[in-house]
């Protein structure tokens, strides 16, 4: 078994082989000098089991680029088994049309991951969970929902109740609900244009209570900032937030820093950006 990384996550990457008692395997993943990706893999893979750890997080386009010269450069080198390892998956919002003349990105990048030579992937919270049928081969799809519901148990907070911030998010809501053993308070979301994001009410009672906002994942912070207002706003005491993948897109942390939060807990399958302690924005370990 040989694991290899690209650049979008080598932290983790290396935290998973430490785990396993192996080294990561040697590749130079870089650039040449007109902005192609460059990939050369420095040991032999021949008839191995091979996992290539590579988020599709910002930058989007450059790290998928870099998942998929991995992949084809392992396919080449006669690997017996390539495993796309993609604890966070990109261009998952783009699942399907929602207005004439759009494309499926994520099925398009699906397709680019199969054509790559990939035998099969291994990924964490898909934003839309049908991402998992635009592939032919099979997919482990898991869930950070455990790992973070656990954490929270452990926090020991007091009267606690679970919020879905949009009426999406009701499932996965309900299940860490069940796990911690709290209530639960639905918030009704719209989204007027691209990236902003709007509350239009509020299901549930969390008056005196202490709200753990959880969704799947944060990007302008927009949702969870919002959200955190209108908790505050119905009484609860206090407002945390729980998500799998922290995007922090734009100055998602100044917003965060800014809100009612008082913690913001997401996992580490993508690296934290510049600014989270200021914001009170921790990870958790997925590896
Ligand atoms: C929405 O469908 C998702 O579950 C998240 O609530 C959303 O992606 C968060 O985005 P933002 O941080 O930009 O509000």
């Amino acid at each position: 078994l040989q694991i290899f990384s690209g650049n979008a996550n080598r932290s983790l990457a290396q935290e998973i082989a430490s785990h396993l008692n192996i080294n990561l395997g040697r590749a130079m993943v870089g650039t040449f000098k007109n902005g192609e990706t460059r990939v050369k893999v420095e040991e032999n893979v021949r008839g191995s089991d091979v996992f290539v750890v590579q988020p599709t997080c910002t930058p989007v386009n450059h790290n998928l680029m870099e998942l998929l010269l991995l992949i084809d450069a392992l396919r080449r080198a006669s690997a017996a088994r390539v495993t796309a390892v993609i604890p966070y998956y990109g261009y998952a919002k783009q699942e399907k049309k929602t207005t004439g003349r759009e494309p499926i990105s994520a099925k398009l990048v699906a397709n680019l991951i199969r054509t790559a030579g990939a035998d099969r992937v291994l990924t964490m919270d898909l934003h839309a969970p049908a991402i998992e049928g635009f592939f032919d081969i099979p997919v482990d799809h898991l869930q950070a929902g455990p790992i973070l519901a656990e954490h929270v148990r452990e926090m020991n907070l007091p009267r606690l109740v679970v919020v879905s911030p949009d009426a999406g998010g009701v499932g996965r809501a309900n299940s860490f609900r069940e796990r911690i053993g709290a209530g639960l308070a639905i918030i009704a979301k719209q989204r007027p244009q691209p990236d902003v994001a709007e509350m239009l009410d509020m299901v549930g009672d969390v008056e005196g209570k202490t709200a753990v906002i959880v969704d799947d994942m944060i990007s302008t912070g927009g949702t969870l900032a919002e959200a955190a207002r209108v908790l505050r706003e119905r009484g609860a005491l206090a407002v945390y937030a729980c998500a799998t993948h922290g995007i922090f897109a734009g100055d998602a942390t100044e917003i965060i820093a800014q809100s009612a939060l008082v913690e913001t807990i997401v996992t580490n399958t993508i690296p934290l950006p510049e600014g989270c302690r200021k914001a009170r924005i921790r990870a958790i370990s997925i590896a």
